[in-house]
């Protein structure tokens, strides 16, 4: 692992220029704020707080996983010490994924603990549903803004075989708890695969609507190694926007929640469409996140391999943030410029699953 400070010493001759200043005077922005050699702000983290699943979805785990034993995950307290030593760097949003992260015990400690803290905007979460009926109403109370729901099709057969395990109707019901909770936002995700969900794009389309909820098509990535080949049924955003055309009125807005996704509106209704296009329209350019693993590394970019392991330095200095603070500093110096899935889709370089780095 490449571990370089973020100086003008360690940069390599010629990219100087992009290095930007280090005093906060002449930077113009806050002490602390965290920036990237090629000039990108990170303002979000998005942290998983397990690998375990309670689905296995085909696209994602193996159907044997072998989770992590629970000692080699960051403790609840070191995830949000981890929080913490961000939003003190300027961090505004952070995502709380897994694996599915409310399987994790006292998981809602952590979102409580962490929406408290001055400087937080947005605590958000990423979960496949199977939870919600029980803990919605509890995240709404413990300050979680907004929550996005996996949910590949509305057909129960269809919803076993790619969860291998999971309930549609569980699901189904955890969307109305979570409506019902009154979130700020709640949007579905769809990872669209041809041949498997791509006849219910529309269908899903018009249970957004009914549901006053939003709804993102995403692009399937290639995150670790499964048993078929992810080109085959790769489903493109051009593709899955001109399907839906016909049915919807869709009005491009330039709205943005911080992500990579590009949202239509369907005027006279509460919907946005977006779609997430890590292989068509690469999004590297204006990224503004790093990741950090259920394992507390830090992962500058998803598709790379590159990380900084956060425990040493967390064990090490149990009283102290400046080391974690300096880590986190240098670990923007290896912050790939971009990635590119579409060169790894036959030839997978990464070999993490979503469920380790965090969806
Ligand atoms: N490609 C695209 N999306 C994926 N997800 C999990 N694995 C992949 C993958 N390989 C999705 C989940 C969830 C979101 C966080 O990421 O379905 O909706
Ligand atoms: Fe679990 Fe989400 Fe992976 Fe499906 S995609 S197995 S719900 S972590």
């Amino acid at each position: 692992m490449r571990n370089e400070s973020l100086n003008h010493e360690s940069v390599p001759a010629g990219l100087e220029q992009f290095v930007p200043p280090t005093s906060p005077a002449t930077s113009g922005h806050a002490a602390g704020t965290l920036v990237d050699k090629y000039g990108r702000h990170i303002t979000y983290i998005r942290l998983s707080i397990t690998d375990r699943c309670d689905f296995r979805c085909f696209y994602c785990m193996a159907e044997e996983m072998e989770f992590l034993p629970r000692d080699h995950l960051l403790s609840l307290e070191e995830c949000l010490r981890v929080i913490r030593t961000f939003v003190a760097m300027g961090v505004t949003k952070v995502r709380i994924t897994g694996g599915e992260p409310l399987v994790r015990r006292n998981a809602l400690w952590l979102l409580r603990e962490a929406a408290r803290l001055e400087g937080l905007k947005e605590l958000v979460v990423t979960s496949n549903g199977s939870q919600l009926e029980r803990y919605a109403a509890e995240m709404v109370e413990a300050g979680v803004k907004r929550v996005n729901i996996s949910l590949d099709t509305l057909r129960a057969d269809r919803f076993k075989a790619i969860t291998r395990v999971g309930e549609l109707d569980k699901v189904l019901r955890g969307i109305d708890a979570a409506v019902a909770a009154g979130f700020r936002g709640i949007k579905i995700n769809t990872v669209m695969m041809r041949g498997v969900n791509d006849d219910e794009f529309i269908d899903l389309t018009r249970f957004a609507v009914a549901k006053g909820i939003d709804l993102s098509f995403i692009e399937e990535m290639p995150l670790g190694d499964i048993d078929r080949s992810r080109a085959d049924t790769y489903f493109g955003s051009d593709e899955a926007l001109a399907l839906l055309r016909p049915h919807f009125e869709l009005v491009g807005s330039s709205e943005s929640t911080g992500g990579p996704a590009r949202y239509w509106r369907i005027p006279g209704t509460r919907t946005k469409v977006g779609f997430i296009s890590p292989h068509s329209h690469n999004f590297c350019d204006s990224c503004n996140r790093v990741r950090i693993t259920c394992k507390g590394e830090l992962y500058p970019c998803l598709g790379q391999n590159d990380a900084l392991p956060l425990v040493p330095l967390l064990r090490a200095h149990p009283d102290d943030d400046a080391p974690l603070r300096q880590a986190i500093v240098d670990s923007m110096g290896i912050k790939p410029k971009g990635h590119d899935f579409n060169e790894q889709m036959h030839d997978p370089k990464v070999v993490r699953f979503m469920s380790m780095t965090g969806g």
